[in-house]
């Protein structure tokens, strides 16, 4: 791909979530034509359950940097855990819903673009969900590089992205191959974008980590999701 095609990508990504701010939280907790009924719903919500659980228990921290925060349904647990949050999003209509959620001083929202932007201190937890599967895979390494650098010598590195299942996403939505790294997606009002969804195999991303200086061990939490959770080697 021409570096021209990435860069609209990358800003086409920005801009569905943007539309997608309102309505985001639809995804997250099942309603709409993210309903999969009650028995489905419920392996969901356990899972989601079971993640909340692990995170909880990386308490107390200090300085957390959240990448790609959106609407805050993460950094609810973040908050319950740490000092200070720093909250990066590149969609301001994700941080306002974020802000308004929370109104909390302990939160430092950062508007930016990940592919061009610097962390200018170092965090004890780098934290994101939902956000790996994003990257384009030749960014890959750039963002596990910047993500390196931007942790204390000690600092923890936690996040979950979604496995391969069609159940997770809209019921108007068709998943294409797990091997395709662009997706078509649909906003509730019908407008369609183009956007990076990478799936990954737990075990060739902790392998893939592991060669790149991380020690972290990528598990599942069942149908729905994985997470990551360590440090640099
Ligand atoms: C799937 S959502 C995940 C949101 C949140 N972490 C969660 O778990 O609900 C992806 C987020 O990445 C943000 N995003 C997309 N492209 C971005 C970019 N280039 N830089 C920063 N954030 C970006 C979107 O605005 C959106 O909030």
């Amino acid at each position: 791909m021409t570096s021209k095609k990435h860069q609209k990508l990358i800003q086409e990504q920005m801009d569905y979530y943007s539309g997608r701010a309102n309505e985001y939280d639809q995804w997250f907790l099942r309603q709409g034509r993210y309903d999969k009924g009650e028995d489905e719903n419920l392996v969901w919500f356990n899972e989601v359950e079971s993640l909340r659980a692990k995170l909880a228990a990386l308490a107390p921290l200090n300085n957390v940097l959240e990448l790609a925060c959106g609407t805050g349904l993460w950094t609810a647990e973040l908050l319950n855990i740490s000092k200070n949050i720093t909250a990066v999003d590149g969609s301001e209509e994700m941080i306002a819903v974020n802000r308004n959620k929370f109104n909390s001083k302990k939160i430092n929202y950062i508007h930016a673009n990940l592919f061009e932007w610097h962390p200018q201190k170092k965090y004890d937890l780098i934290f994101f969900s939902f956000w790996l599967s994003h990257v384009p895979p030749e960014k890959f390494t750039d963002f596990w590089q910047m993500v390196m650098e931007s942790l204390t010598p000690n600092g923890q590195v936690f996040f979950i992205d979604s496995l391969y299942t069609q159940e997770s996403t809209a019921s108007n939505q068709m998943l294409r191959d797990e091997k395709d790294t662009i997706v078509s997606r649909v906003l509730n009002d019908g407008s369609e974008y183009e956007i990076v969804k990478v799936f990954y195999d737990p075990d060739q991303l902790q392998k893939d980590l592991n060669n790149i200086g991380w020690k972290i061990k990528v598990k599942t939490s069942g149908k729905y999701f994985l997470y990551g959770h360590g440090r640099k080697n």
